[in-house]
């Protein structure tokens, strides 16, 4: 029998295929991958302590994100959405990067503008997370109700953040299913010395 491990919450699921939702944290199905390699030999590794647990998929898992509300427009409409693969490049000029599935609303946009707002989030910040990350602004419009700011590029910063970050796309590079956009910094600042939520503090809190 497979077994799919619920990549926002870590539940893991014995079954086919995956859940349609997880009973644990609400992700639906795509948020699901398959369990594989847990037990490993080595890696191909030569020296050293002989023993490896686990593969690549398990090694990724490991890696430290912090959690951002990403928005955009396109015309008169907003949207948003979390995410975790935000991360500085430089700073000297202020350039980060952002990963973005494709099949998003928010990456919709960003094509067309090609302006991005990056809020973010603190240790309270899990309503929002889950508010922008678990539907698509296809379905429902995710700023209904919810207090923000305007930025100087025209996207929409959610209040209840610990700051922001505003950029241009300086270049992107197609990575499969996801874009990868290089962004120049063009604006940005603080609210509050809160501090920043952790992609790890939402899955163990929430
Ligand atoms: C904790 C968390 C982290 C996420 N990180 C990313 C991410 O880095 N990149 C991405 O494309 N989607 C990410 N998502 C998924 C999107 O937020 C989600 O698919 C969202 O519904 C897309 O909304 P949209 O269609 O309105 O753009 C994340 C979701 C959650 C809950």
């Amino acid at each position: 029998m497979k077994q799919w491990r619920c990549t926002i919450c870590g539940y893991v699921h014995t079954g086919e295929t995956p859940p349609e939702v997880c009973p644990v944290c609400g992700a639906d199905s795509s948020f699901f991958e398959e369990v594989t390699g847990e037990a490993g030999e080595g890696g191909g590794l030569t020296g050293g302590e002989p023993l490896i647990k686990g593969g690549p998929k398990q090694a990724l898992h490991k890696i430290t994100y912090g959690l951002f509300i990403v928005s955009s427009l396109r015309g008169e409409e907003i949207n948003a959405q979390c995410a975790n693969t935000v991360f500085q490049i430089t700073s000297e000029p202020a350039t980060v990067a952002i990963g973005i599935n494709k099949n998003n609303y928010t990456h919709d946009f960003i094509e067309a503008s090609g302006v991005v707002g990056i809020s973010i989030l603190d240790c309270q910040g899990q309503n929002l997370a889950r508010r922008f990350g678990y539907r698509s602004g296809r379905d429902a419009d995710k700023f209904a109700g919810i207090p923000y700011r305007t930025g100087v590029t025209g996207v929409p910063l959610p209040d209840g953040c610990l700051g922001f970050l505003e950029g241009k796309v300086r270049d992107k590079l197609d990575c499969g299913t996801h874009t990868l956009y290089l962004l120049d910094v063009v604006n940005g600042g603080l609210y509050s010395d809160e501090e920043p939520m952790t992609y790890s503090y939402f899955r163990a809190s929430k």
